[in-house]
């Protein structure tokens, strides 16, 4: 039995690229909107962003889309798709206003105006000197964000589910017709019909062991449409954020370093200064946190340990209280520091997949390497790839992507749904959840998903995170192959209905397995280092063979690479040097 609903557009999560397409959507006359969030919509992982949403104001200093474009082709190591980031930088000035008008307490000049901070691998000029480009609400700027969209959705009207987890997609005749879920607080089976369906369901750093992402971070939404025979692209390009708490992975944003902190190794020194010589500790993050290895393997970890420190005791203590207060709460909280009196321990942590649902610029889900459209499927944000980050994103343009292409997406989606009717309904719709759940719920085996999570967790990180090489990367697809064995073996302790969190978690840890899987097939793939993914074996960017992007299939069990070309318009690929 299950519960059927009928939307003309139904977004899956309520993060920024989910709210904002919802927001957009809705403003369409006669289209029935629905979101449907696994979180309460302000639980989500867009309000942990922290230091800032980048768009080229000049507030501070001048600046140009231009120069923001230039920034963001280099920062992805020139594989990012070049018209896409135009309309990235262009759009992001007056969306930046929008969100202002809508209510969004951004930090302000003296003179009115919003302020604006340095952010690594922000320039002038074409890479002359850092620029300070990034609009911010302290080091909240996500959470404003969240509850100034959420807000502005109530007002339109939108409906929500919230708590309801969609486990599959539903396709018929090659079209979307819809999304599958769970109500978490019954356990009820809901379907939604729909014309157009929207993922928007962030991240998926869960499969790693220090990560800045939350429990929840399972890549859901990739792994539905993945399984449904639709590529992920660029998978192998994972982003970990330089600056996380020792330990925890607690990110502690690129906004301390934009207001003057430091990176210092066990000698004191400003090692930055031997990797970055033009922008030190605001060069990208890719380039950071191989240089905080490197620092580390060369025994100038702090006391000989994996971390090393970040300096904010030279600043002024007003700049930390009212441009980083969350921050050093943090760090009080967590570790019992201040960190207007002591270094904090930091270690790169991993953060932001560049990879995802490939789409084209209006949020339209592609499905191979002619960009052929899947009918009414949309995706945007980081659970996407369009691909504006191309190998290596820079800080603060996640937040202004969600923004950007959230409102494309909801925008064009509502224009489809107008212009199309509903499409069939499979009987059997609901089908291939409920016989999943059935396995889940007989499994009689003896082995704990939590167990398997912290496996693959440990065995990412060793072998698939910031330093990558062929032996290890074979090492890491043997390890997934057992994981997967045992996955098959897992038993769920809870037989209730409400709330039924380990089931939830098998789905998620089935989920994590998949995308590791393509994370690793890409990286072994690709034999030369680009942005975030840096092949021991393979230390130089290869153009001439690998200027490519990745679409990777998941077919009868089994993996499958293509590639597709990169879009580049204004600027050649050029030495990354910073
Ligand atoms: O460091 C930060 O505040 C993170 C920003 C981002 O990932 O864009």
């Amino acid at each position: 039995m299950s519960i059927h609903h009928q939307y003309d557009a139904v977004i899956i999560g309520a993060g920024g690229a989910g709210l904002m397409a919802a927001l957009e959507a809705s403003k369409v006359p006669e289209v029935k909107v629905a979101v449907v969030s696994k979180l309460y919509p302000t639980r989500s992982h867009t309000g942990t962003a922290q230091g800032g949403i980048c768009a080229a104001l000049g507030n501070v200093e001048p600046d140009s889309w231009e120069w923001h474009m230039f920034d963001t082709v280099k920062g992805g190591d020139y594989l990012g798709d070049q018209d896409a980031i135009e309309i990235l930088c262009r759009e992001a000035i007056d969306l930046i206003y929008e969100l202002e008008h809508m209510g969004l307490p951004f930090n302000r000049r003296p003179d009115g105006k919003i302020d604006q901070r340095n952010f690594g691998g922000h320039t002038r000029e074409f890479g002359k000197g850092p620029i300070k480009r990034a609009c911010y609400a302290a080091d909240r700027t996500g959470h404003m964000i969240l509850q100034t969209l959420y807000q502005q959705c109530i007002k339109q009207g939108v409906t929500f589910f919230d708590e309801y987890h969609v486990f599959d997609l539903v396709l018929s005749g090659g079209k979307t017709a819809g999304v599958v879920a769970l109500c978490l607080a019954t356990g009820e089976l809901h379907t939604f019909h729909a014309k157009g369906v929207f993922f928007a369901t962030g991240g998926c750093g869960k499969m790693y062991q220090i990560t800045s992402n939350a429990h929840t971070l399972t890549g859901d939404g990739m792994a539905v449409v993945f399984r449904r025979g639709i590529p992920l692209e660029d998978m192998e390009f994972f982003q970990f954020h330089p600056t996380g708490i020792y330990k925890m992975g607690i990110l502690i944003t690129e906004g301390a370093r934009g207001e003057g902190g430091i990176l210092r190794n066990d000698k004191g020194e400003r090692f930055m200064e031997r990797y970055a010589p033009t922008l030190l500790d605001l060069a990208p993050r890719d380039m950071i946190s191989r240089a905080i290895y490197l620092e580390i393997r060369d025994g100038r970890g702090i006391g000989g340990e994996d971390y090393v420190h970040l300096d904010l005791t030279h600043l002024d203590q007003e700049v930390i209280k009212k441009k980083l207060p969350d921050i050093a709460d943090f760090v009080r909280t967590y570790l019992g520091i201040d960190p207007v009196k002591e270094m904090i321990p930091v270690q790169p942590t991993a953060h932001y997949a560049m990879g995802g649902i490939p789409t084209d610029v209006e949020g339209r889900v592609v499905i191979d390497e002619k960009n052929t459209i899947l009918p009414g499927l949309y995706a945007a944000g980081e659970t996407a790839c369009v691909s504006v980050h191309g190998a290596n994103r820079l800080g603060t343009n996640s937040l202004i992507d969600i923004i950007v292409f959230g409102r494309r997406g909801g925008r064009h989606m509502a224009q489809f749904a107008k212009s199309v009717s509903f499409p069939n309904w499979p009987k059997d719709a609901e089908v291939p959840l409920q016989e999943e759940i059935s396995r889940f719920r007989s499994g009689k085996g003896k082995e704990n998903i939590a167990a398997i999570r912290s496996e693959l967790q440990v065995s990412m990180m060793e072998d698939a995170s910031v330093f990558r090489t062929e032996s290890g990367l074979k090492k890491m697809e043997g390890k997934l192959t057992g994981l997967k064995e045992r996955f098959k073996r897992i038993r769920i302790s809870d037989v209730g209905a409400a709330y039924n969190t380990d089931l939830y978690e098998a789905f998620e840890l089935g989920y994590l397995l998949d995308l590791s899987d393509a994370i690793v097939a890409g990286a072994l793939s690709r034999k030369e280092s680009r942005g975030a993914h840096c092949r021991e074996d393979y230390p130089k960017r290869n153009d001439s063979e690998w200027l490519k992007h990745t679409l990777c299939y998941q077919k009868n069990g089994k993996l499958e690479l293509k590639y597709k070309p990169v879009v580049i318009t204004r600027f050649q690929p050029q030495e990354r040097k910073y």
